[in-house]
Formats: C-alpha cells, sequence, structure tokens
C-alpha cells in the first residue's frame, strides 16, 4: 500500500516539477493545442492552471489579460508565448480600431506574466501629450513587444512631420479634430501641441517598418497581435536563484544565468518520504 501511495506522490512530484500535467490537450477552432500552463473552460479540474483559463466562443479562443478579453492567434509552447489579438480589429475593416488603450497601470501588478512592452509609456496627465515619456523596460529576455501603434487627435492639420501618418479616410471619428497614427516611439522633438494620445496599442509583427509611412501596415501590424510570455512561471524551481533564469534565444531554452541549471534530484525525493 505504501508503495503505491509513494509512486503516486513520485508522478505528483515529477509533474509538479517539470510545471505539466498529465491531461489530453483541448482545442477551439484554429488553436488546437491546448495544454499546461492553459486549460479550456470545462477541462476537468487540475488541468492547466486557473489563471491560464482560456474559453472557447464561436470557434474563436479567448484569453483574459490585465482588464481586457482578447483573441487568441497562436500559443506556442516552445518560447513559451502566446500570440493575441484585440477583438475590436476586423481582418478587412480598417476603421476599425483596438477596444483597449494600455498604459503602465496594466502592467504594474501582473505576477504571471511578464510585461510586453520593452518600452512604455507614462503619462503624468493622460490629456497631455507633452508628458509622455517612454521608459526601458529591462529584462534579459527577447522584447515582445517591438513597436506600438499610437493614434492622436489633433486639432490642426500636422504639416511636415513623417511620423504622423494620416489614416487615408480610415478613422473620423468625428468631423471635430485630425486622426494621425503613429508607428513605433514618440520621442521630444515629435511632439505637436495641440495633439491628444487617443489610444494606445501594442503589436509583436516584425515585419513594421516605422520608417514608412501607410496605415494600411499599421492596421496589419495590429491585426498580427502582441505576445505574452510565462516564462516567469516557466522558470519557477529552474535555477538556484530565480532571478537568474531566462530564455535564451540562441539555445531557445530557459536558461540560467551564472550558474548551473537545477537538476530534479532524487534526495529531494528522499526527503520528502
Ligand atoms: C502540444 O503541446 C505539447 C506541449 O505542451 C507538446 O508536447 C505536443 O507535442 C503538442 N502537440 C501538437 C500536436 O502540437
Ligand atoms: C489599462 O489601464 C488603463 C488605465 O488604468 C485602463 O483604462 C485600461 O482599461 C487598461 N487596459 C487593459 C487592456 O487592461
Ligand atoms: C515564438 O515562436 C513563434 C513561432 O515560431 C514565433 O512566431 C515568435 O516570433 C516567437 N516569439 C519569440 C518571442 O521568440
Ligand atoms: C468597420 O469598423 C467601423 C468601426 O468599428 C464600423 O463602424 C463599421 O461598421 C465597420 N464596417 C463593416 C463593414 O463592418
Ligand atoms: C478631437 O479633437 C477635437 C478638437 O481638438 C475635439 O473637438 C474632438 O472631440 C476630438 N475627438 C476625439 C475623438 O477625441
Amino acid at each position: 500500500m505504501w508503495r503505491e501511495r509513494a509512486l503516486i506522490i513520485l508522478v505528483f512530484l515529477l509533474h509538479l516539477i517539470h510545471g505539466e500535467d498529465a491531461c489530453p490537450s483541448s482545442s477551439c477552432g484554429k488553436i488546437s493545442n491546448i495544454s499546461y500552463p492553459f486549460r479550456l473552460k470545462g477541462d476537468a479540474k487540475g488541468c492547466g492552471l486557473t489563471g491560464y483559463e482560456l474559453s472557447c466562443k464561436n470557434n474563436i479562443a479567448l484569453f483574459s489579460l490585465y482588464s481586457g478579453t482578447f483573441h487568441v492567434q497562436a500559443i506556442n509552447y516552445n518560447n513559451f508565448t502566446i500570440r493575441v489579438v484585440d477583438p475590436g480589429l476586423q481582418q478587412t475593416n480598417c476603421s476599425s480600431l483596438p477596444r483597449y488603450f494600455f498604459s503602465p497601470s496594466n502592467f504594474t501588478n501582473s505576477y504571471q506574466l511578464i510585461p510586453p512592452f520593452h518600452r512604455y509609456y507614462r503619462p503624468k496627465d493622460s490629456s497631455l501629450y507633452q508628458t509622455i515619456h517612454w521608459v526601458d523596460w529591462y529584462y534579459r529576455t527577447e522584447p515582445l513587444v517591438y513597436e506600438h501603434i499610437v493614434f492622436l487627435n489633433c486639432s490642426h492639420r500636422v504639416i511636415g512631420k513623417l511620423k504622423y501618418v494620416d489614416t487615408d479616410g480610415c478613422l473620423n471619428w468625428e468631423s471635430k479634430g485630425y486622426i494621425y497614427a503613429i508607428a513605433g516611439d514618440l520621442i521630444a522633438e515629435d511632439f505637436e501641441v495641440g495633439c491628444h494620445v487617443k489610444l494606445v496599442s501594442p503589436t509583436s509583427w516584425r515585419g513594421l517598418d516605422t520608417n514608412t509611412y501607410f496605415y494600411d501596415m499599421m492596421h496589419t501590424a495590429l491585426l498580427y497581435g502582441f505576445e505574452h510570455s510565462w516564462i516567469p512561471l516557466a522558470c519557477e524551481g529552474r535555477c538556484v536563484d530565480y532571478y537568474n533564469c531566462y530564455f535564451s534565444s540562441s539555445s531557445q531554452t530557459l536558461e540560467c544565468y551564472n550558474e548551473e541549471p537545477l537538476k530534479p534530484s532524487w534526495g529531494l525525493y528522499v526527503l520528502v518520504f
């Protein structure tokens, strides 16, 4: 009897160490492989983690991040990323806009996922264009969000600033004001009095060239969506010091900075028994 019990505990511990469960994967629409740490609503208890629950609606997998619910585009278990797109965006409709506005407050309390913004902006007064600062986000992984698309409403036509891209008639929120989109960072020299940031949305699309100025391309970038990582979760128990764990883009695996990886040892199990 104690042997069986020990075996069950051992199997359980092995799962904990490897951070996986023995559940079959679930599927929803084009997301055919929903497995640990994710779970699909309705999956058996103990499958995946509750904070990583997807739901399935009209064959679209939905995932809640911060206070938004996003459409899942892809889950990649090799590099620990999930790519999501804002539900407000429609493929063939260049007038469609992201539903969610992103700001630093969205990331300060998120423990389980790396903030996708390697640079995020901190408006002291969100209505004041001049107070925007871009802050570097330091983390030993590749940035997941490469650029942002910033939508601005200006009281006048902006002349001589290439970065201010006309939305080519795609967007005209109200007849008053001029709507512009900017791909990439806002730096001091781009500031234009009379313009207000209306929307900031991230993208992980590497094809975005911030030196060509077409709204079309920005819309494509937004439709690609942005990536999120569960590396902090995957890093648990991997290295002696948790903060030494990082994803190496050259080896495409988790590695420990300045140390040997922790290997699950039998001694641990003996101790537990
Ligand atoms: C699904 O993901 C798991 C990793 O969680 C992997 O072992 C398995 O090969 C994947 N299956 C398919 C069909 O991609
Ligand atoms: C981000 O934070 C802002 C300000 O707190 C909030 O209005 C917005 O809904 C948040 N966005 C998401 C996607 O959670
Ligand atoms: C993760 O892998 C997917 C599929 O290969 C790729 O498209 C994506 O860019 C990768 N993300 C990162 C952060 O490496
Ligand atoms: C395109 O998107 C805009 C803004 O969301 C919406 O008002 C309009 O009805 C959409 N057009 C179509 C054809 O769906
Ligand atoms: C854009 O700005 C104009 C005046 O500068 C204002 O009347 C209008 O309501 C603004 N539109 C939006 C969508 O903020």
